[in-house]
């Protein structure tokens, strides 16, 4: 099997040293695929069984058995001995290592994952899909001053900053723990940031814990927009709260997402 725990990107001062970021290959052959399955528990077989579409089950096949891979590592449990929880609102954690931070992402050919024993962490990867109507998605997440970026930037360029801004607030409320809110116009990113920047957040904001983060995009991934999120040193996932829940329920993250979803327009 090859690089079944995905390629592990190179840092270029652009997160912390203790942060690990992996790009997985999410496609595999029959025989790849069957043995990676058996390396999931129960529940992860059975969402991987909902899925309609071969592409979607291999893409979440192949991330969950990276993930347990490399989470195998830095707990040394064997990856199928592994146990995720789900804090409130669906982060996964490990029951037995609630303080290792790591967070996945899978969207067209690529899974993402990131991992981290001193801080939290959240990714995001989309497809850059030219069918999807992202004027009118802009319309509800992005703040005044993004629309304003994006507007005063050349045409070729809108439907990238557009996905720029995107990724970088979905990796940022994933680091939190939280997803997808109605409040995600509240955050405001900067698509030209070099360094790990800050985002601005709106006071009252239900995401105003993400200020005190960094993000920074990950741009080698061939027709993908991608982004990570990192708190600082030490500080505590918010997630793993005495409210988490079990993992459970239908191919849910598939179904939440605004961007795989047909444009409002055409709703
Ligand atoms: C998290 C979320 C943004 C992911 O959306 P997406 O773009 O469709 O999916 P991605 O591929 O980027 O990420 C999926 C992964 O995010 C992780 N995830 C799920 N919920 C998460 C959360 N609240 N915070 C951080 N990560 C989360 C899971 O590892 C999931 O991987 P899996 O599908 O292999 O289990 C979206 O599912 C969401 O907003 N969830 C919150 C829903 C909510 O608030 N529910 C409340 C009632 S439970």
């Amino acid at each position: 099997m090859r690089l079944a725990e995905g390629r592990l990107l190179e840092r270029h001062g652009r997160w912390p040293e203790d942060v690990e970021v992996r790009l997985i290959d999410a496609s595999a052959s029959a025989d790849d695929l069957a043995r990676m399955q058996e390396t999931l528990d129960a529940s992860e077989r059975q969402r991987a069984g909902r899925y309609r579409l071969q592409a979607d089950r291999e893409r979440f096949v192949c991330t969950r058995y990276a993930l347990r891979t490399v989470l195998a590592g830095y707990t040394g449990c064997e990856p199928a001995a592994l146990r995720f929880r789900q804090g409130a609102r669906g982060k996964p954690f490990l029951e037995d290592h609630p303080g290792l931070s790591f967070n996945a992402s899978h969207s067209g050919g690529h899974g993402l994952i990131a991992v981290s024993a001193r801080r939290s962490v959240g990714v995001d990867i989309e497809h850059v899909n030219a069918g999807v109507d992202w004027h009118a998605i802009a319309d509800l997440v992005c703040s005044a001053q993004e629309q304003r970026i994006i507007e005063d930037a050349r045409a070729d360029q809108r439907r990238a900053h557009f996905y720029r801004i995107w990724t970088a607030k979905e990796a940022l409320v994933k680091a939190l723990g939280l997803g997808i809110g109605d409040d995600l116009a509240s955050i405001s990113v900067h698509v030209a940031a070099g360094s790990p920047q800050r985002p601005a957040v709106a006071t009252g904001s239900e995401f105003a814990a993400a200020a005190a983060l960094k993000y920074r995009w990950i741009d080698e991934v061939e027709g993908h927009a991608a982004c990570v999120a990192f708190g600082d040193d030490n500080a505590r996932p918010a997630f793993t709260s005495s409210s988490s829940v079990q993992e459970s329920g239908p191919a849910r993250a598939a179904e939440t997402s605004l961007l795989r979803q047909p444009p409002p327009s055409a709703r």
